[in-house]
């Protein structure tokens, strides 16, 4: 079923390169199984699973994905240390297999404010796959859009106050240097599951010409079939950048 979708994929032309996802809806899986809502976040790991290989297979070059926002540390603590361990528990489940299919792994965020062993863990596996160029998997981990660019601007700052850098050479490609996905280009197609239609603080300054995709599918139930029918979609829209159309 997937591989005819995949078919699909190819034979449509231009397949994004960069793809954001906003990985929602855990909870909601939990609760409609009468399951604490931890167990939604461990079955969002099979998810994750599904897009890494989905976009292996499509030839995605970029994606980002929205594992745990600066503000998912007002959630209660029992559910932030159950996140904190299945980040671990990815880590070490698919750091060899992410390194052989050639994937590398960034984790973009404020990793300050994480624990010793999940800060451990993230620079292990951004060691372990570095170089990794068949697909670049961004894990937005402790991120805020606003808290990035706030920090880029006091980069800049920085820079102008010791006297590197001069006011007017600023301008957005300069500012986006300062960003955390600095490497990549922006995204070209944005995937919210679970049905809201917000962008909750994620990437606000590199979406400015995202396609937005919202399924009613929640995160743990989202398969590469779910991903390649978002690619389809994407693949039907006419993007104008402003102009008119040819
Ligand atoms: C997404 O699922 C995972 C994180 C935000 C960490 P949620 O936990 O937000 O699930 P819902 O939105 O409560 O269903
Ligand atoms: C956004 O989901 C953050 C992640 C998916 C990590 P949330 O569930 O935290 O967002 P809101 O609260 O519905 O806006
Ligand atoms: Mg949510």
């Amino acid at each position: 079923m997937s591989e005819e979708l995949l078919q699909q994929v190819r034979l449509h032309g231009a397949v994004p390169g960069h793809v954001a996802i906003i990985m929602d809806g855990n909870g909601r899986w939990a609760r409609g199984r009468r399951l604490p809502r931890p167990l939604g976040h461990h079955a969002g790991m099979g998810a994750v699973r599904e897009v890494v290989a989905g976009c292996l297979e499509a030839g995605v070059e970029v994606l980002t994905l929205f594992a745990f926002s600066q503000e998912n540390w007002q959630r209660p603590a029992p559910e932030i240390e159950a996140l904190m361990g299945l980040l671990e528990e990815y880590i070490a489940r698919e750091a060899d297999e992410l390194r052989e299919k050639r994937v590398g792994v960034r984790i973009l965020g404020d990793l300050d404010r994480l624990g010793t062993s999940a800060r451990t863990a993230v620079e292990r596996v951004m060691a372990h796959t570095a170089g990794g160029g068949a697909l670049a998997l961004n894990l937005c981990i402790s991120y805020s859009s606003r808290a990035e660019i706030a920090r880029a601007a006091r980069l800049l700052a920085d820079e102008v106050a010791a006297g590197r850098l001069d006011p007017a050479e600023i301008d957005e490609d300069r500012f986006a240097r300062e960003l955390y996905t600095a490497p990549w280009p922006d995204p070209d197609l944005l995937i919210r599951t679970s049905g809201e239609m917000r962008i909750s603080n994620f990437l606000l300054w590199q979406l400015a010409y995202a396609e937005l995709y919202v399924t009613p599918v929640l995160w743990p139930d989202f398969t590469r079939r779910n991903l390649f029918e978002a690619i389809l979609d994407y693949q039907r829209r006419e993007r104008r950048f402003g102009r008119v159309s040819v």
